[in-house]
């Protein structure tokens, strides 16, 4: 089989890339010039681990290729995948211009039977919009050519793509037609080996499941964020609770982390938009519109600790800020919640240095010089009033707290995250905030 993926962005250059892995003929299409330039000489423009060794392999076996010539790629290719950028509009709803030039792109060129397939996350009724730009630029042509237009939608989780992409916990595909059905289950049928499910359905089903998925993921942690944040009122541990609920298996296990408000690309924007769809459908998402409030409030309450911690008086302080990124293994700040708590810091007039991994470059766009950026978790931590953790990189789960409370001006640490040990940093002298527990502690002498 052969194959286009258009959009080399995050979602793009994974599904490209993990189809090249299994033996398929994959082009993947970009407009940038640029972009495309640095995967030639294999520059990725995401970090994701294990990509850009997967990218290499499958180049240097000639099954994967680069290029921004689309009209090209479209020739004789059995799928042509869109995974091009749906920006949040002003108003919160996916904007698709990319999508439907992209579209009318493929029409422009494509000669052959084609299944035309929307990767990106689009708003219901997307496909029939694709579908138009398709038969209008088929049109236009005087082409009489037949094509199948699906969706698609991708369940990828930035850190774990490659794995969520090789064995997956399920493939939805909407269809409408079985020569698309038969396409589609032949170019999947490498992932299925495990007993993983293929699940086809309608266009405007298959949709729809991409939002419903990632608002109900997004509604388990703000529940939990509200929860945890009763629990600290009421003397209860959130942790206990927790654990106590996730083993009934209908609550399951998973999602039910409290900390300091989801970010990333998909949650916020996804829960925004179906907010937006409901709303100009005449429907209102009363449930989703409470995640969302919960969710920006929650990015505020490790700053809340810290100023009540000191009293209101940030003004000349220094704060250690460790883990920038939304999440680990991840150099993506789309609305991290680091963003917002350093923003108040300097706002108060605190000073911050920061240490991550991998996402310092990044977060240089929009925090630039106004901090300092440290070459390693235990520079930051010079001088500094208080440490604050906010994304759980494993390299932070357990540090010296002998040298942690050396380099520290005072022994305080504020934990977004809940990695640490409550009981043990007591022992230790220091004044702990987590999430979600009523921390009773000593204060440092
Ligand atoms: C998510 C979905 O998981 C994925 O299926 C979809 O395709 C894209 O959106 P991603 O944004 O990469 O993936 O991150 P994910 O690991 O799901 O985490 C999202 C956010 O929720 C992070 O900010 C994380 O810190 C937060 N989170 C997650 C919690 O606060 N608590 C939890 O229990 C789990």
């Amino acid at each position: 089989m052969k194959i286009a993926v258009v959009g080399t962005g995050y979602v793009g250059l994974v599904t490209g890339t993990c189809f090249a892995e299994v033996g398929i003929e994959v082009t993947c299409i970009d407009i940038d010039q640029k972009k495309i330039d640095n995967l030639h000489k294999g520059i990725l423009p995401i970090y994701e681990p294990g990509l850009e060794e997967m990218v290499s392999r499958n180049v240097s076996a000639g099954r994967l290729s680069f290029s921004t010539n689309l009209a090209e790629a479209i020739k004789e290719c059995d799928v042509a995948f869109i995974a091009v950028g749906t920006p949040p509009g002003e108003d919160g709803s996916a904007d698709l211009k990319y999508v439907l030039a992209v579209a009318r792109g493929i029409g422009e060129s494509m000669n052959n039977y084609c299944v035309v397939v929307t990767k990106s996350t689009v708003p219901v009724g997307t496909a029939a919009k694709v579908r138009k730009e398709l038969e209008d630029a088929l049109a236009k042509r005087g082409a009489n050519i037949e094509f199948d237009v699906a969706s698609n939608p991708e369940f990828l989780k930035e850190g774990a793509a490659i794995d969520d992409f090789l064995k997956p916990d399920r493939i939805v595909v909407g269809i409408s037609s079985e020569r698309a059905e038969e396409v589609m289950s032949r170019l999947y049928k490498p992932f299925l080996l495990n007993g993983h499910p293929i699940i086809f359905m309608d266009i405007p089903s298959a949709e729809m499941t991409k939002y419903a998925a990632n608002s109900m993921l997004a509604t388990k942690i703000s529940f939990m964020n509200d929860i945890a944040n009763l629990c600290e009122i009421m003397g209860a541990d959130v942790n206990m609770v927790r654990k106590g609920i996730g083993s009934d298996a209908r609550i399951g296990t998973k999602f039910i982390y409290p900390g300091i408000g989801y970010g990333g690309s998909c949650f916020p924007k996804d829960v925004k938009a179906l907010i937006k769809t409901a709303s100009e459908n005449g429907y209102e998402m009363q449930v989703l519109k409470a995640v969302e409030s919960v969710n920006d409030a929650q990015k505020e309450v490790l700053f809340d600790k810290v100023s009540k911690h000191f009293g209101g008086e940030l003004s000349g302080k220094k704060f250690a800020v460790w883990g920038l990124s939304f999440k680990p293994k991840t150099d993506d700040m789309r609305e991290a919640p680091s963003l917002v708590i350093i923003e108040k810091l300097l706002a108060e007039g605190g000073t911050v240095s920061a240490y991550d991994p991998v996402a310092m470059e990044e977060a240089k766009h929009s925090l630039g010089d106004r901090i300092t950026y440290a070459k390693d978790p235990f520079e930051a931590l010079v001088d500094a009033d208080a440490l604050l953790v906010v994304t759980e990189w494993p390299e932070f789960r357990s540090p010296s707290f002998e040298v942690v409370g050396k380099l520290l001006k005072d022994k305080v640490i504020f934990d977004g995250r809940n990695i640490y040990d409550p009981a043990e940093l007591r022992e230790l002298g220091f004044a702990y905030h987590c999430i979600g527990v009523k921390t009773a502690h000593k204060e440092p002498a």
